[in-house]
This record gives structure tokens, sequence and C-alpha cells, in this order.
């Protein structure tokens, strides 16, 4: 028998947001001070409007990020075995299959005769046995497999082994399904990936979680200004005056890289109740709001009582892709429970999420080319961005 260390059951029994949580406290307390509202310590910054406009910058992204790294496209449980979805991604044609065998699988939407898209339903799951494309009707399986050609003859010596969609990598973790968008990148191991927030995930139960709704939609907007509004509270209790802003402290929060990811609290009414608490029982949901950036482009927001998933899918440089994935705890198991979950999603997809932060976006991408603002100017409590865009400066250039 060996003698356990008790420091490492202290360790082992930390969860990964408690320094995050201490450090929220503190600056809670230092916000609560007259001198408090002063952070001299940290310079401004400020970023080139032409990051986000661009077209050649973009493109840059499009290459060194979005065809590059893993994706989260949706999450498992949104398609049922025998389901099908179709997207396009970054420009690219991506189909979503779960066949029989429970197994999640990422192609290209692209048929293997001469190109077709082999699914022409877009954003919908569609129930299938096997996908026939519209133009010859080749067929395939869900598994990707080429099942059929009709007039095979006129193919004399066709391997339709070698004829399957082309995959693309792909794996699920925590329930979330991630893909690279090129099927010539080699397989991926998205813990890796994930690295230490891989154990955020574990912790909070994310692979627990179940689908409840997804709004996908184009907003005229680059996809970093959306990223930006996820990564600041200063505007939370003004922007949001009128629907969340009263659930928050003004502009208290605490963040920590985790490699190029970020681990973020927002500090709620709540949280200065944790002081009494234990801290196993503080809960990065009930007493803060925590928020994930998964890089480069999603954003996971834990609410009270669910999460929301947003992916950021740019389609130019000043049009995006925005896909909002609530899951929730258990399905609703009865119509009071339903009614609850479609209120919380109507506040939060409609009216916070769409009603608020992407009109904003939308009007700072009209207003990029104005000539008012040479520099975007950072404030001290905006210094995440300046976090990001500097990841992404490295990664993209
Ligand atoms: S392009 Fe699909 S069957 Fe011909
Ligand atoms: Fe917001």
């Amino acid at each position: 028998m060996t003698m356990l260390d008790t420091s490492d059951v202290a360790v082992a029994s930390k969860a990964p947001w408690h320094d995050l949580f201490e450090r929220l406290l503190a600056e809670l307390d230092r916000r609560a001070t007259p001198a408090g509202h002063r952070d001299s310590a940290v310079e401004m910054a400020s970023l080139d409007p032409a990051i986000y406009r661009d077209a050649a910058h973009f493109e840059r992204e499009r290459a060194r990020l979005f065809r590059r790294l893993p994706l989260c496209l949706g999450h498992i449980d949104q398609l049922e075995p025998g389901s099908v979805l179709a997207r396009e991604i970054c420009g690219v044609p991506v189909l979503l299959s779960r066949a029989r065998d429970g197994e999640v699988r990422a192609f290209l939407n692209v048929c293997r005769h001469r190109g077709a898209r082999v699914l022409t339903e877009q954003d919908v799951v569609c129930h299938r046995q096997s996908l026939v494309c519209p133009y010859h009707n080749w067929t395939y399986r869900l598994d990707g497999c080429l099942a059929g050609v009709p007039r095979a003859d006129a193919f004399p010596g066709l391997d339709k082994a070698r004829r399957g969609l082309r995959a693309l990598p792909s794996a699920v973790r925590h329930g979330l399904i991630f893909a690279v968008l090129d099927p010539d990148a080699g397989p991926i191991d998205i813990a890796s990936y994930l690295g230490g927030l891989d154990e955020d995930l574990e912790a909070i139960g994310m692979g627990r979680h179940r689908f409840y709704r997804q709004h996908a939609v184009t907003r005229a907007t680059n996809w970093k200004l959306i990223v930006d509004a996820f990564l600041e509270v200063y505007h939370v209790t003004r922007l949001h005056a009128g629907t969340i802003g009263s659930f928050f402290h003004d502009s208290v929060s605490a963040a920590e890289p985790v490699g190029r990811h970020l681990r973020y609290l927002v500090a709620r009414e709540t949280t200065g109740e944790i002081r009494t608490l234990p801290a196993e029982c503080w809960s990065p949901q009930r007493h803060a709001t925590m928020v994930h950036l998964v890089f480069p482009n999603s954003v996971i927001v834990y609410h009270p009582d669910y999460i929301s998933h947003l992916g950021m899918f740019p389609t130019a440089a000043d049009e995006t892709l925005f896909v909002h994935t609530m899951l929730t705890p258990d399905r609703p198991a009865d119509e009071k429970a339903e009614t609850h979950w479609a209120r919380s999603f109507e506040l939060m997809d409609t009216a916070v999420f769409n009603g608020e932060d992407l009109a904003v976006c939308e009007q700072i991408q009209r207003g990029l080319s104005s000539g008012a603002n040479d520099r975007l100017l950072l404030g001290h409590l905006e210094r995440n961005l300046r976090w990001f865009h500097g990841n992404l400066a490295e990664v993209a250039g």
C-alpha cells in the first residue's frame, strides 16, 4: 500500500477554474475601492481597421486558420443515426453524416463523378438511407462509400472503392464535432488541440449535455468583430442594459490564456456568495459566467443552466455565418421545461446575440471604411482582444 500525499489530493480535486475564481474575487474587491477603477499599469493599445476588411488579409486567414485548424462544426446529438447535415463552411461544402453505426463523419459535399453537390438541402438535418447525387444519380452510403453508378457500363474499369466521398479529418470530443476543412490534412487529436481546456469541458460535463436548438444566420460583419464582442465585458451592462446587463457587475472579469485558447470568468451579482462556500462548490455557471475561446473561431458561454456554443465561419472579409447552438443538461422533460428552454433561447439568440451584439458588429463593419478611425482603441478592460489579435497575427500573419 502506498502512502497518499494529501497535497496530491488537494491538487487533484481542484477545479480548473479555481485560481481564476480567486483572481475574480480579488478583482471584485479591487474594483470596490476608490482607486480600484484606475488601472494605469496597463497601457492602451489599438487595432488596425484593415484587419477586418482587407481581402488579402482575409485570404491569409482562410488559408492559415480556417483550412488548417480543427473547427467545431456541431454537436453529435443533432444528428440521429441515419441523418445528414450539409452546410457551406468558410467556402467549403461540408457534409456531416451519422450512419447507422452511430459514427459521425465529415465529408466534402462534392460528388466524385463531376463534382455536383450530393446533398442540396442546406442547413437542415435530413434523414436518409443513402445520398443520391441529383445530376446523374451516383449513390453513396452514409459512411461515404460509393454504392451505385447508373449505366456503370459507361465507366469501364471504374474502381468504386476509390470513388467514395472525400472524408475530412474529424473527431467527436465532449459531444462536439470537430473537423479540418482540408481532406489532405492528417488525423486530428482534439484532446491535444484543446490542451488545458479539455479538462474544463470534462469537469463541466459538456459530454453529457444534449443538443437543444441551433440557429445559423449570415451577417454582414467580419468574423473577428463577433469574437471581439465575446472577449470583453465592458459593453455588457451598457449594450445589454435592457436584456441581461443587470445580472452582471460592471466590467469585472478574470481571464487566463490556455495555449492559444482562453478561459475567462465574468462576475455576476452572485459571485460574492462564494466567499462563504467551500471551493468545490464554486460554480462557473451559477457564481460567474465562464467563457471559453477555442481558438480561432469558437466561443462557449456557460450560462446558469445551459450552454451556448458560438461558431463564427467567415465567407468573406465582411460576411460571416454565425451558428449558435444551445446545449442543455437534459432534454426537456415536459412542456414546462420546453417553454423554459424556448424562452431562454429566444432571449439569448434573438434579443441578445442577434439583436444587440451582431447588430453592433454590422454597424462597425459599415463604419470601418468611413475614415473616422485610423486605429480602433482598446482600453484596459479590453485586454483580451489585444491577446487574441496577437495570437492571430502570429498564426495568420
Ligand atoms: S456529378 Fe454527381 S452523378 Fe454526376
Ligand atoms: Fe454582448
